[in-house]
């Protein structure tokens, strides 16, 4: 079997952690893997299947012999680095925001649009965690029931914003358990026993702007420009896991039976709908899985052929690395590496 050399540019952070260890559980044909970060980082070494790899500063001459760059060093170092590496014939998947909405960029989740990748030029998004999710629990009913209109209210854990700000919430927590005061540096306000509706910056139109992207990635993923999407995304105190309420109206009527036989044969979602004994999804239970979760399936009540459901994944896992790894397996298995 051919293998590869892979580069993670990021790879102290949450998520280039998480693409280590994918990449040792799913067994990923690697020949090479280069760890870059920044000068903090570099020269110190990771463990990788019992051998150690040194973490390797990024400059413009990494990405020579690379076949596969996975980037998560935030969006200003893929919108530097990305065209090095292309240049260099890497191809790269990349998980910032930086590139997701340029027409010639395939966005990809792989249970959905996997034959988007047939047209990349050397570059592929990973659509942001929470469009990712929405995505899988809409797309399988949208097949056979064309969604219409979705309201989506999202709360999203900190490791959203990085291995940082998990410290913040724990420290936060300490001090005011303790009496004491904090001082917010991550968030604009105290994150701990409180909950912020402001994800990103705020737009001219009064979404934030990643509520503006639960929009436009969710359609351009599924391939629906057509949906009309209206998002609230709410910043939590949880450390992993992105939980969403979808209130959708589809074109023709669906009974919560019919959309759990359609969810439960999906490929990458899980269905947990028990209300009689308190089983629905949580982000406690979802850190560390790979599916997405999916329960408190019912009528929405205020629609005539309306569904409210409860969405659940580990953001850093399916939302991020996991789903990136899973474009570079199909980009092998279909020859398009
Ligand atoms: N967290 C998520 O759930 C999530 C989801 C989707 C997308 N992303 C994307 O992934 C990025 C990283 O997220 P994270 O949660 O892993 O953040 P993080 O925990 O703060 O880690 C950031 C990583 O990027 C490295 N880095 C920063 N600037 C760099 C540069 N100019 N050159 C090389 N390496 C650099 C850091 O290296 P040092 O150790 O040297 O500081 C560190 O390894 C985010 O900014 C976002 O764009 C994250």
């Amino acid at each position: 079997m051919k293998s590869y050399a892979v580069a993670i540019v990021g790879a102290t952070g949450l998520v280039g952690q998480e693409f280590i260890k994918i990449l040792q559980q799913r067994q990923f044909p690697l020949g090479n893997l280069r760890l870059f970060t920044t000068d903090r980082s570099a020269g110190k070494k990771v463990s990788f299947s019992y051998q150690d790899v040194l973490l390797e500063e990024l400059h413009s001459s990494s990405f020579k012999h690379v076949d596969l760059a996975l980037f998560s060093a935030g969006a200003e170092a893929s919108c530097h680095f990305v065209p090095v590496a292309m240049k260099d014939g890497a191809v790269v998947l990349d998980t910032t925001a930086a590139f997701r909405l340029e027409e010639s960029v395939p966005l990809v989740v792989p249970e959905i649009n996997p034959q988007d990748l047939r047209r990349h030029s050397g570059l592929i998004a990973n659509p942001c965690c929470i469009a990712i999710q929405i995505a899988m629990a809409l797309f399988p009913i949208h097949r056979v029931n064309p969604v219409r209109r979705v309201i989506v209210d999202s709360y999203q854990a900190v490791s959203g914003s990085g291995a940082s700000a998990m410290e913040e919430l724990s420290l936060q927590a300490r001090l005011i358990l303790e009496g004491k005061n904090v001082i917010p540096h991550i968030y604009p306000h105290q994150i701990a026993f409180n909950l912020l509706p402001e994800i990103d910056v705020f737009l001219d139109n009064g979404y934030s702007k990643e509520e503006w992207r639960i929009v436009r990635e969710t359609r351009k993923i599924m391939h629906a420009p057509e949906i009309a999407i209206s998002a609230t995304a709410v910043r939590v105190p949880v450390y992993i896991g992105y939980s969403a309420a979808l209130h959708v109206e589809f074109s023709s009527k669906i009974t919560p039976e019919e959309a759990r036989g359609i969810l439960g044969a999906s490929p990458g979602v899980r269905v947990l709908d028990d209300p009689s004994v308190s089983l629905y999804p949580q982000p406690w239970v979802a850190a560390g899985q790979d599916d997405v979760f999916v329960g408190r399936i019912r009528e929405d009540i205020s629609l005539p052929n309306g569904l409210a459901l409860w969405v659940v994944t580990d953001n850093v896992r399916k939302g991020t690395a996991l789903n990136a790894v899973q474009i570079a397996e199909t980009l092998i298995e279909r020859g398009w590496l």
